[in-house]
């Protein structure tokens, strides 16, 4: 079969009976604009674009998508103004208190990526408590990026990487990309395949940057309170209509 035939194939098939990305990041852009829209405070937008994340976790439980992971809150975040960060912690305060038990129940594993001791003891205390509740479950392993900015992340490893070679630990010709990768908040989690965004921006905010080398990027025009089950499928059925060949030259 030709590559441009294989590709019409592929691209014939749905969602479902083509390539499922194990991995899906996803950045959730939109939130503001969606509240903006109907005269509503910022705020209301987070609460809808929660709700948008129990639909996409359902999408990705349905299509069978092992990895789920969700831009919550850049490090950028922070500069916000403190009415909006505050009513965001909140926010991120209930959503994991009121559906831990429900993620557990269905297999989900939840991870957290960042600079969570930035965040009020509390939370950090109960994202710990749902981290180990559902260290078990493997059915979704679902990673939450909070306070999260891949540079920060890769500055971090590297300093830890001089750490380990200054104190006679690491060998500088043992520090390959496996090695490397160990050090970041991502160790034990596979590449991302698919990177979603969502609200018609076309770049990736300092979300995954190490990670994303081969990923496929997909780009919605629509805003992240307003994504669901539909355009989940939308995405992967681009996704599975993709070759990828991770800088091989075709077969
Ligand atoms: C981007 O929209 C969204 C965020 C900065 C926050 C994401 C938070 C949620 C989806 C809700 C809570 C999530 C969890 C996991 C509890 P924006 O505010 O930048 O939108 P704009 O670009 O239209 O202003």
């Amino acid at each position: 079969m030709s590559a441009t035939t294989k590709t019409a194939a592929r691209k014939a098939l749905p969602a479902e009976l083509g390539t499922v990305p194990a991995h899906v990041a996803i950045i959730m852009d939109g939130n503001g604009r969606w509240a903006a829209s109907r005269g509503l405070p910022r705020i209301a937008g987070h609460r809808a674009g929660a709700m948008a994340v129990r639909r996409t976790i359902e999408a990705a439980l349905h299509h069978g998508v092992a990895w789920l992971t969700l831009y919550a809150f850049s490090s950028e975040n922070w500069r916000r103004p403190a009415g909006e960060v505050n009513d965001l912690t909140t926010l991120l305060r209930h959503y994991v208190k009121s559906e831990i038990a429900e993620l557990a129940a269905h297999g989900v594993r939840l991870r957290v990526i960042g600079e969570a001791a930035r965040f009020p003891d509390d939370i950090q205390a109960s994202l710990g408590a749902a981290e180990r509740a559902t260290r078990a479950n493997a059915r979704l392993n679902l990673t939450i990026a909070l306070s999260y900015g891949g540079r920060a992340e890769i500055v971090a490893a590297a300093r830890r990487a001089a750490a380990a070679i200054a104190a006679g630990e690491i060998d500088p010709a043992a520090l390959d990309e496996a090695a490397f990768g160990r050090l970041l908040f991502t160790d034990g989690m596979p590449d991302p395949d698919l990177i979603i965004r969502t609200s018609g921006e076309q770049r990736l905010s300092n979300f995954l940057l190490w990670q994303a080398a081969y990923a496929e990027l997909v780009f919605l025009n629509v805003l992240w309170p307003d994504f669901g089950a539909v355009q989940f499928a939308e995405a992967l059925a681009d996704y599975a209509s993709r070759e990828r060949r991770f800088g091989a030259r075709p077969g």
